[in-house]
C-alpha cells in the first residue's frame, strides 16, 4: 500500500495512520539496508497478527548476530533480548529476581523519595519542563540505584541512550544517525568495560555486581556480562521515561480524567495500563527473523524475511478495545500489548509500572493544581520509541 509512515504528520499523530494500516490487513514494508541482511522489514499492525508474532518462538529467532550485515556485529548483540532458547533462559533466569515484586518492593521507597526531592526543586521554580525536571530525572536516578552504578553517570548515560535510540526508527535513517549511534554504542560499551575492570568490592546486592560474579563463576561470557549491563541501562530508563511523560500529558490534557484521579488514587494502576496502552511508550518489537515459512493472517512469510508489530497500532485495535480511541483511565479488561507478551515479555514492567505509579501519585499529592502551558506538545520524531520533547507547566 501507498501509505508512508514518513508523513512530518505521522510523528505527532500516528494512530490514523494505524487506523488505515489495520483496515488493510497488509502488512507495512519498511526498507533498511543497516539492521540486517534483510533488507528491510513487514511490520504488523492489528492484534491478533501482534499476539502470534509474539508468540511464535520456534520459526522466529532473535538472534540479532547471525544476521548483520559482515562485520557488522557488536558486543552489544549478547543481551537477553536477542537470544533464543536456553541462552535467553539462562540470561532471564540470572537478573529474574532483580525484577521480581519483592524486589521491587523494596526499592519503593527509594522512588518515593527521588520522586519527592525532584517535586521540591520544582516547587523552587515558576516554570517548569515537567520532561526534563521530572519524567527524565527519576528513571535514571532508579536504574543507577538497581544497577549499582554512580548516580553522576547518568546524564551521560541518557545522551549516548538518545543516539542508540534515534536509529532504532528504520523510517529515518540516515548516515549521519549510523555514525553516532555507532559512537554512542562504542562510548558505552567502552564506559561499562571500565565500570566493570574498577569495580573493587564485588556484592550481589546490585545488578552490576551480580552480574560480574555470574562471569567470574562462568555462568556469563565477557560479551553477555558487558551486553546485559549496557542493555539494561538503556531499556531501564528511556522507555520509563517516555512512560511518565506521555502520562503526565495525557492525564493533564484530559481534566476530567485528572480530577477523577485525584478523588480516587486507587485508579492510579488502572490509569497507568491505561497510559500505557493509549500513548505505548515502545511503538514497534525489536529484531526478529524468520527461520521457516509462517503465515501470519494470510501473508506468507518466508525464512530471510525480517518481520516486526506495531504495538502502538496494536493497541488501538478496534477489534480488541472498544472505543479505542479514547482515553479512560477506567478501562477493563486492558489487555495491552505494550510491554510485549511470551518469552521475552518485558523483564522490567513491574519496576516501571511502580515508577510510573508513585510518579504520578507525588505530583498529585503535592502539585495537584499544575496547568500545562501549551495546548499541542511537541513529540520526539521517532516512531520506535514514542515520547514528548518537553512538556511545560506552570503552577
Ligand atoms: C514503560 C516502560 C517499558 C516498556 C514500555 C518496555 C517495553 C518492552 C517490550 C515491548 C519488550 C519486548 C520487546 C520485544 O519482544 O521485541 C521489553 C523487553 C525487555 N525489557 Fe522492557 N520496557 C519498559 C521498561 C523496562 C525497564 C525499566 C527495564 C529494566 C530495568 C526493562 C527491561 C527489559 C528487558 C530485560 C527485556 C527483555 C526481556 C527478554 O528478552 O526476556 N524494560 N520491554
Amino acid at each position: 500500500m501507498t501509505l508512508s509512515l514518513n508523513d512530518p504528520a505521522f510523528f505527532h499523530d500516528p494512530y490514523p495512520y494505524y487506523a488505515k494500516l489495520r483496515e488493510s490487513g497488509q502488512p507495512y514494508w519498511v526498507p533498511h539496508s543497516q539492521e540486517s541482511t534483510s533488507s528491510g522489514v513487514w511490520l504488523f499492525s492489528r492484534y491478533e497478527d501482534a499476539i502470534a508474532i509474539f508468540k511464535e518462538t520456534s520459526k522466529i529467532s532473535k538472534e540479532i548476530r547471525f544476521y548483520r550485515p559482515e562485520g557488522a556485529t557488536t558486543t552489544f548483540d549478547f543481551h537477553l533480548l536477542h537470544r533464543d532458547g536456553l541462552d535467553h533462559m539462562r540470561l532471564r533466569s540470572l537478573i529474574a529476581d532483580f525484577f521480581s515484586i519483592e524486589y521491587i518492593d523494596q526499592v519503593k521507597d527509594v522512588i518515593s523519595l527521588a520522586a519527592e526531592e525532584l517535586i521540591d526543586s520544582l516547587k523552587k521554580k515558576n516554570e517548569v519542563d515537567l520532561m526534563r525536571d521530572y519524567a527524565e530525572a527519576l528513571p535514571l536516578i532508579v536504574i543507577a540505584e538497581l544497577m549499582g552504578v554512580p548516580k553522576e553517570d547518568m546524564p551521560q548515560i541518557r545522551q549516548w541512550g538518545l543516539a542508540i535510540g534515534k536509529a532504532f526508527d528504520s523510517l529515518l535513517i540516515t548516515e549521519d544517525i549510523l555514525q553516532k549511534q555507532k559512537t554512542a554504542l562504542g562510548e558505552l560499551l567502552g564506559y561499562v568495560q571500565r565500570i566493570v575492570k574498577d569495580q573493587k568490592e564485588i556484592s550481589d546486592e546490585k545488578l552490576l555486581g551480580l552480574l560480574i560474579n555470574a562471569h567470574k563463576n562462568g555462568e556469563i561470557t565477557y560479551e553477555e556480562l558487558i551486553s546485559m549491563v549496557a542493555f539494561l541501562l538503556f531499556a531501564g530508563h528511556e522507555t520509563t521515561i517516555n512512560l511518565i511523560g506521555n502520562g503526565l500529558w495525557l492525564l493533564l490534557s484530559h481534566p476530567k480524567q485528572w480530577q477523577l484521579l485525584r478523588d480516587d488514587m486507587s485508579l492510579l494502576p488502572q490509569a497507568v495500563e491505561e497510559v500505557l496502552r493509549y500513548e505505548s511508550p515502545e511503538q514497534r518489537t525489536s529484531f526478529r527473523m524468520v527461520l521457516e515459512p509462517i503465515e501470519i493472517n494470510g501473508t506468507k512469510m518466508n525464512p530471510g524475511d525480517q518481520v516486526g508489530v506495531i504495538i502502538g497500532s496494536a493497541n488501538h485495535d478496534e477489534k480488541e478495545f472498544q472505543n479505542a480511541e479514547v482515553f479512560d483511565i477506567q478501562r477493563k479488561p486492558n489487555r495491552h500489548l505494550a510491554f510485549g507478551i511470551g518469552i521475552h515479555n518485558c523483564l522490567g514492567k513491574t519496576l516501571a509500572r511502580v515508577e510510573a505509579q508513585i510518579a504520578f501519585q507525588k505530583i498529585l499529592e503535592h502539585l495537584p493544581d499544575l496547568e500545562l502551558q501549551e495546548t499541542m506538545p511537541g513529540w520526539r520524531k521517532n516512531s520506535f520509541f514514542r515520547g514528548l520533547k518537553e512538556l511545560k507547566v506552570q503552577f
